[in-house]
Formats: structure tokens, sequence, C-alpha cells
């Protein structure tokens, strides 16, 4: 699964990256507001930073304006991909925008019937929100399950972008249903790392190492 970071902070996609941790990168308008940034600057920024993909999101909302936009954020840098909300605007500006090469990512998806029907209008990457369909009880994963399904069923090329992820068994059951890709905030990637055995067994190990008296260096 690649590991996307859903984020417009410089210094925690630059940390993640060194590890070799960033296939792309996911950004919208609250993460570059959050940011204080400009989106023309900052998006530039993690371009340069970043091999993957990178989505910066479009706010316009007729089909013809979103194009416009989405030509613009694509002129930032060859591997920007162009988001854009799952609005019948949104798959007019996805067929002609994925028609002239532009990578695609179609945002705000909520059902399969969506998920679909985005894919059919050339949709690079499809993002299911997990998180905000937890939050109003209906489980996340049984939607990223059924695209699953769906696009296996009928070989659409479109991939699985699970995004709103707001836990690392967000991240582990995406990784089981076949998500393509997992979008995340830095922390909940850096949790991914931390057990409590682990922190357990080193503290014992170090007490009986201290006890040796030895030193390697
Ligand atoms: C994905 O591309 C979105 O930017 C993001 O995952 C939304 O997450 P949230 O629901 O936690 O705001």
């Amino acid at each position: 699964m690649k590991f996307f970071v859903d984020t417009a902070e410089i210094d925690a996609i630059a940390e993640l990256n060194d590890l070799g941790m960033v296939d792309g990168v996911t950004t919208n308008p609250s993460l570059i507001l959050k940011s204080g940034r400009d989106i023309l600057e900052v998006t530039k920024e993690i371009c340069d930073l970043v091999d993957g993909p990178v989505s910066a999101e479009v706010v316009a909302t007729k089909a013809d304006d979103m194009i416009a936009e989405g030509r613009k954020l694509a002129e930032i840098a060859d591997n920007i991909t162009v988001k854009l909300p799952l609005t019948w605007d949104g798959l007019k500006a996805c067929k002609v925008l994925s028609g002239e090469g532009k990578m695609v990512n179609v945002t705000l998806c909520f059902s399969a019937n969506q998920a679909l029907i985005a894919a059919k209008a050339g949709a690079t990457f499809i993002s299911p929100f997990i998180g905000r369909l937890d939050d109003i009880n209906i489980d996340g994963m049984d939607l990223i399950a059924d695209i699953r399904t769906i696009y296996d069923n009928y070989g659409f090329e479109t991939q699985i972008l699970a995004a709103s992820i707001r836990t690392v068994n967000h991240v582990l059951e995406s990784a089981r249903i076949g998500a393509d890709v997992m979008t995340a905030p830095p922390e909940v990637i850096k949790k991914l790392a931390m057990h409590p055995l682990t922190d357990k067994g080193l503290e014992t190990f170090l007490a009986d190492w201290a006890k040796t008296g030895q030193k390697i260096l």
C-alpha cells in the first residue's frame, strides 16, 4: 500500500520523506488554512520535496471554473494531482482534465456509487472518507470494501485512496481490504511504529544491560 501524507506542513512531510515513508501528499483547503501558507507557494515547495503525486484542491464549484483552476494548479509541477469534489460539475472537470493527461483525485466520496461514477469519468484516484463516515456512525471500512469489489469486478484502474484516516486501525483495515493508497496525518503514520510491548521490552533490556556494567562504544 502506498502512503500519502495528509498535510501541508513542510517540516512534517520532510521528516517522513527522509525515512522513505512518503509516496505522495494530499492537501485540501482546510489544511492550507492550517499551514498559514499561500497555496501556490506551499504546494510548489511540497512538489519539489516529494517525487510522488501531490494533490492540490480546486475551490470553484462550476465545471468550467474548476477546469481553469485545475489547469493553473497543474502548472505548479509535473507531479500535481488536481483534486476535485465528487459533484456533477466535478465529474465533468475530471473527464476534461484526465483527458488532458493530468492526474485527478476525486475527493469527498461517501458512497460506492459515487466511486463507480468517478472511475467512469477517468479519475486517477478516488478518495473515500472513512473517518467522516465513522463520525456519523456508518462503518467507513464497508465503503472501502465495496469500492474494492466493484473496481475489481470491472477492472477499473482508478486507485482507491483511503482518506480521512484517523486511527492506526483505519490503516490496518484499509491494507487488509486492499486499498491502493492511504492518506493520513503525520501523527497517525508515526503511531504505526508504536506498541506498548516494544516499550516494555526495551525498558527491561536496558535495565538488564545497565546491570552488566558493559559498554558497546
Ligand atoms: C483527503 O484527501 C483529505 O484531505 C483528508 O483525508 C480529510 O480528512 P479529515 O476528515 O480528517 O479532515
